[in-house]
């Protein structure tokens, strides 16, 4: 049996950041993750250029029961602090849009980055090592590991949520929430393309892009690109409204956003001109032909009546389509959901009702929207964390 003050399981992102920020207080600190490959995560992430951080991160922008939760994390450590550190190491970055930060080079200068601050501090690695059981002292923890038993004084959850379960998502950490008798709020996958049923599926569009303003139930809208796929729909706006969408729930897309059907229609209603043929001036061509076949007779412009062409007009731009179902963890990018905020402080990151035990990054009900926020949130809750345990 080993002593050390604090022990974090998961070295990705919000674990690294929590391990750097306690060892670098002089903490003792081991890092311990069942992956052979540091931070996958980070390493995929952005394309491999890691979108790092949102120069635009606000609370508002996270999706939580609790949707005060994210607060005070985030004020303590910031984007502003990540880029700080970022511009320390030498990293090059760039705006790609919408605020989004990416490494000009590579998301491995992150991870050698974050790997650096956590050397610096002194912690000691633990790759490729499973937890095999977690018990609770009057005062601390003991972790039982594939390689040795530890005695902690602070244990540190840092096990990431569900997604790609082939890089090493597991649920350890909800199951470690559950052993301590912390609730959990529902999971579900979430940034994630969604699918069309087959008999609904528009499978000559796979491949098409448009603009759209897209929303889901009561959640916001996101003007951005909506792609079309063999299965459904993915694209930035339909992972960020994945995020607010329920099963058995209609989206709506205005495919003409910013622009009014009824003036196109208006210039067009007294030729021979096919419908398809009109709406491809805004809207690819293969997508007009597909959607008018979906929607309405094809006729010429001059045969339709006026309340066809309102009817067409409102289509377009509150276009109600109720997907099936989402890819699921294989393709999302995030878990929605997690431990439930209710039973962590929000300025520590702690469990109320287990002093000692803290849970961090996307294990938590804390989800951000796409272009960074899930990084920044993994950044401040896992710095946070760390500089109290
Ligand atoms: P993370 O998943 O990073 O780390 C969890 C760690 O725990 C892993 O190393 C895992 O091996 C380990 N672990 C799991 N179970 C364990 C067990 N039983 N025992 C020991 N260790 C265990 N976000 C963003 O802001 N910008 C972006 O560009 C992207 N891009 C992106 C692309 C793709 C393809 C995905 C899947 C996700 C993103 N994200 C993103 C989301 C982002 O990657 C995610 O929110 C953070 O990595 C979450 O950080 P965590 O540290 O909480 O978990």
């Amino acid at each position: 049996m080993q002593d050390i003050d604090v022990i974090v399981i998961g070295a990705g992102a919000a674990g690294m950041m929590a391990a750097a920020s306690a060892s670098q207080r002089g903490r003792g600190v081991a890092l311990i993750d069942h992956s052979e490959r540091l931070a996958e995560k980070i390493r995929i992430s952005g394309g491999g250029r890691c979108n790092f951080t949102n120069l635009h991160c606000t609370a508002e922008r996270y999706v939580s029961r609790n949707p005060h939760y994210c607060k005070s994390a985030l004020a303590q450590y910031s984007q502003h602090d990540f880029i700080e550190l970022v511009n320390r190491h030498g990293i090059a970055w760039h705006e790609k849009k919408l605020g989004q930060l990416f490494c000009d080079e590579s998301a491995q200068d992150i991870i050698d980055m974050l790997k650096a601050e956590c050397d610096q501090g002194g912690t000691v690695w633990r790759m490729a090592t499973s937890v095999e059981g977690i018990e609770r002292l009057d005062s601390g923890f003991i972790v039982r590991t594939s390689r040795e038993h530890w005695r902690c004084q602070s244990l540190i959850i840092a096990s990431g949520g569900l997604s790609i379960p082939p890089i090493g998502a597991t649920g350890f950490g909800y199951e470690v929430a559950k052993q301590f008798g912390l609730p959990l709020t529902p999971l579900a996958a979430g940034l994630v393309p969604l699918t069309f049923e087959p008999k609904d599926l528009y499978g000559e569009l796979a491949g098409v892009s448009l603009d759209c303003d897209a929303h889901a139930g009561a959640g916001p809208h996101f003007r951005e690109n909506v792609l079309f796929t063999h299965r459904g729909v993915s694209g930035p706006a339909i992972l960020q409204i994945s995020s607010y969408w329920t099963p058995g729930q209609e989206i709506a897309l205005d495919l003409l956003p910013g622009r009014d059907a009824a003036q196109l229609f208006e210039e067009a209603k007294r030729s021979d001109m096919l419908l398809p043929n009109v709406l491809a001036d805004w809207l690819p061509k293969r997508f007009a032909q597909a959607f008018c076949a979906a929607h309405i007779a094809i006729k010429p412009m001059k045969q339709y009546s006026a309340a066809e062409l309102a009817q067409i007009s409102g289509h377009l731009h509150d276009w109600r389509v109720k997907p099936s179902g989402s890819e699921g963890y294989k393709k999302a990018e995030v878990t929605r959901g997690g431990v439930d905020t209710d039973a962590l402080s929000s300025k520590t990151m702690m469990a109320r009702k287990v002093p000692g035990l803290f849970f961090v990054g996307e294990v938590v009900d804390v989800t951000g929207w796409l272009g960074g926020y899930n990084f920044q949130w993994a950044w401040a809750s896992g710095w946070v964390a760390g500089s109290v345990a």
